[in-house]
């Protein structure tokens, strides 16, 4: 379909070119308007035991945990100024967008910070309203004081990463994706650069991520400030793999059918607290020392001080003449299983009642 659709535009001189799968921008988060089209969590972490409240638009707003700076990026932070008493969790940031992403999409983001410090977790990352079914993309991640960024996929079972894929990592740390193994550790890749995560990354002027979701697999390249190429550093229309060289990880559609495996993705960014991996005591303690709540979360408010990301922008591509954009759809069938789970919760209820 994109050949065909190209091929019909373009003149026979560009026919080469069509190899390389092109993308023009179907969605811009950006400047004044960037927040626009997420939502906010409004509610504690009940996804992975962190010990924050991810705060609603108009907290975080009135708090100042997500705005828009002088520069005009988007900030999004944990709290810094207050106390939080013994038992309490401190407020943090967590939203996705109200859209969808199908596959035969690429989404590039510019930062200049990312959250980071003991106790902090950190993720931009993308998930189907139907996981681990429908997939889960983490393009950046990082805890506590590591110092490089790791990639992963969490899916069902049956898909795995090869290190022969064509890739520049070779900081391999898991190939099978599937959450049932290795307690959900996901296929993991390591951005083999200090300057993608910490204050490696934030030093280096920041960097840019991109993400394609595609057919044919799903691949992840990381640019420092130094190292972006051409076609990202203005605002591209249209954007060419080409371009962008061979990515940082590579999951191959030989290895992890990504039709099968991949529904549409919602984009996230969260900074959480501790929970099942910055507090896991043997992840903590390679990095960092004392405990995770204990002397973080409920001690001073300036152990946040860097726990905050600064973007200057996601962007989102999609393959011309396709439909790649599915509009909020999901955050009503995402209401209907809520509300069939409180029903059967009710029936189930009644019946135990007999
Ligand atoms: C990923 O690896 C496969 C297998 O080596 C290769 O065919 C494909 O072109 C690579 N993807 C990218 C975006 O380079
Ligand atoms: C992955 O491997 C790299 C290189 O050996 C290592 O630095 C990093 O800590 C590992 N990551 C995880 C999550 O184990
Ligand atoms: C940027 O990345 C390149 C390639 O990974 C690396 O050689 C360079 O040292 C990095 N720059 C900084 C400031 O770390
Ligand atoms: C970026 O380019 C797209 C067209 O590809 C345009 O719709 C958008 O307004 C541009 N954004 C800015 C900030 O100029
Ligand atoms: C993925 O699975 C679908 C349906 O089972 C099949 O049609 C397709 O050929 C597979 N793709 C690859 C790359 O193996
Ligand atoms: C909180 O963090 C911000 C950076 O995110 C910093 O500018 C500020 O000085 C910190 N401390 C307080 C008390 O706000």
């Amino acid at each position: 379909m994109v050949r065909t659709a190209l091929l019909c535009g373009a003149a026979a001189a560009f026919l080469p070119a069509l190899i390389e799968a092109q993308y023009t921008q179907v969605k811009e988060y950006i400047g004044d308007s960037f927040f626009d089209d997420w939502d906010f969590y409004n509610h504690a972490d009940d996804l992975t035991s962190g010990n924050v409240f991810f705060v609603s638009s108009s907290t975080a707003g009135k708090d100042k945990l997500a705005y828009i700076n002088d520069a005009g990026n988007a900030i999004m932070k944990v709290d810094n100024t207050s106390s939080v008493s013994v038992g309490q969790d401190r407020n943090s940031v967590r939203i996705n967008t109200k859209d969808h992403f199908t596959v035969g999409s690429l989404w590039v983001t510019d930062m200049l910070h990312v959250p980071f410090g003991c106790s902090v977790w950190p993720a931009f990352w993308s998930s189907a309203v139907d996981w681990p079914s429908g997939g889960e993309i983490d393009t950046f991640e990082g805890v506590n004081q590591v110092t490089m960024n790791q990639m992963a996929l969490h899916t069902a079972d049956g898909c795995t990463h090869s290190a022969s894929a064509l890739q520049t990592s070779t900081l391999i740390n898991s190939t099978d994706c599937s959450t049932a193994a290795n307690d959900n550790e996901g296929c993991v890749v390591t951005t083999p650069t200090t300057s993608s995560y910490g204050a490696g990354f934030a030093a280096a002027g920041g960097g840019v991520f991109v993400t394609e979701f595609a057919t044919e697999g799903i691949a992840i390249w990381f640019f420092n400030r130094s190292e972006v190429p051409s076609v990202l550093q203005s605002n591209a229309s249209t954007i060419s793999v080409s371009d962008l060289g061979t990515p940082t990880a590579n999951y191959s559609a030989a290895t992890c059918n990504i039709s099968t495996f991949f529904e549409p993705q919602a984009l996230i960014f969260d900074i959480t607290l501790c929970g099942e991996f910055a507090g896991n005591q043997a992840v903590f303690a390679e990095t960092c020392s004392g405990v995770c709540y204990d002397d973080f979360v409920i001690g001073t408010p300036s152990n946040y001080d860097d726990a905050y990301f600064e973007v200057k922008y996601v962007r989102v591509y999609g393959v011309p003449g396709e439909d790649t954009v599915e509009n909020a759809a999901p955050a009503s069938a995402r209401a209907h299983a809520l509300a069939g789970a409180v029903l059967i919760a009710v029936v189930l209820g009644a019946l135990l009642a007999l």
